[in-house]
């Protein structure tokens, strides 16, 4: 595991994570993966900051001369409001998104971007879902909010839950979007079950019976750990395949170190360096 810094110790780097936590971060590793692949003489480091600092950390940065940033949990909003006072949003999710948060910063030009959504949507033909299905989403938060308006935009089917169901009639009334909300999290017909709340980190078990779930479901966790998550687990023990955020990481990942460098990302070595 790499090295993380407070951000007021922030080492001279030429991109960086900013997070809290951010100890358990496998984004330098996986970005020196890359660089290494492509001959790059560049660091990337891991930076702990909170969203009440998030404007001092990212300051900071640019006066070392980092050149861009990823921003992950619970900073996302934070940078957004950082780039749009300081720089440009782009994207059409980010316009089209008033709460979408920004996921990845160019700290010389101050634009920002979300490539979350679209690393995201990269996964599901790698996990063998190649055409819109029937889906589940469990969870509210920024990240399911955000998979939501993706999915609805491109014509999915998508039902949704979460612990505190007004959460999701709040949002799907700001957004005029009609989903069905389920009272419990029931996998049965579902072709996809993903789960973004933080139980995938907790350990916590959403309590799913995976009995009803159809056969060939698959339990797509956004979170990833050393192991199965719970969600994960459960979803094995009866027989359903399970994948974690690891894809979903890179995918995102790629896409960062694309728009900043302009040269493919080598996808291949970023997973083998989060194994
Ligand atoms: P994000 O990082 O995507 O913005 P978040 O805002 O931290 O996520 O939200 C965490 C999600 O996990 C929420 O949907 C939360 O449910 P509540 O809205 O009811 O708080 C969900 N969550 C956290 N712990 C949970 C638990 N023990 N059981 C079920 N859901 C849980």
């Amino acid at each position: 595991m790499a090295r993380s810094f407070h951000w007021r110790e922030a080492p001279d780097c030429t991109f960086a994570v900013i997070g809290e936590p951010i100890e358990h971060s496998r984004s330098p590793q996986m970005h020196q993966a890359a660089y290494n692949r492509h001959g790059l003489n560049y660091s990337y480091a891991a930076i702990q900051a909170g969203p009440s600092e998030l404007d001092d950390a990212l300051n900071h940065l640019v006066e070392l001369g980092c050149r861009g940033a990823n921003i992950t949990v619970p900073n996302k909003l934070a940078a957004r409001n950082w780039v749009q006072q300081n720089g440009s949003l782009t994207g059409k999710e980010l316009g089209a998104f008033p709460r979408a948060g920004v996921n990845t910063v160019n700290l010389k030009t101050k634009q920002g971007i979300s490539t979350d959504e679209p690393g995201f949507m990269a996964t599901l033909p790698q996990i063998g879902i190649c055409a819109p299905c029937r889906t589940l989403l469990l969870g509210a938060g920024g990240a399911a909010q955000a998979l939501l308006l993706e999915l609805k935009s491109q014509g999915w089917d998508v039902s949704v839950w979460n612990r505190t169901p007004s959460k999701w009639t709040d949002f799907l009334d700001e957004h005029s979007l009609e989903s069905e909300l389920l009272s419990e999290p029931d996998p049965e017909g579902f072709d996809l079950v993903i789960n973004s709340t933080s139980t995938g980190l907790t350990g916590v078990s959403l309590g799913i019976d995976w009995s009803k779930a159809k056969s060939g479901v698959v339990a797509y966790d956004l979170a990833y750990t050393d192991g199965l998550t719970q969600f994960m687990q459960e979803a094995e023990d009866h027989g359903v395949r399970a994948v974690d955020g690891r894809r979903m990481l890179v995918e995102q990942g790629a896409l960062s170190f694309e728009w900043w460098l302009g040269i493919p990302a080598p996808r291949e070595d970023m997973l083998a360096a989060v194994k």
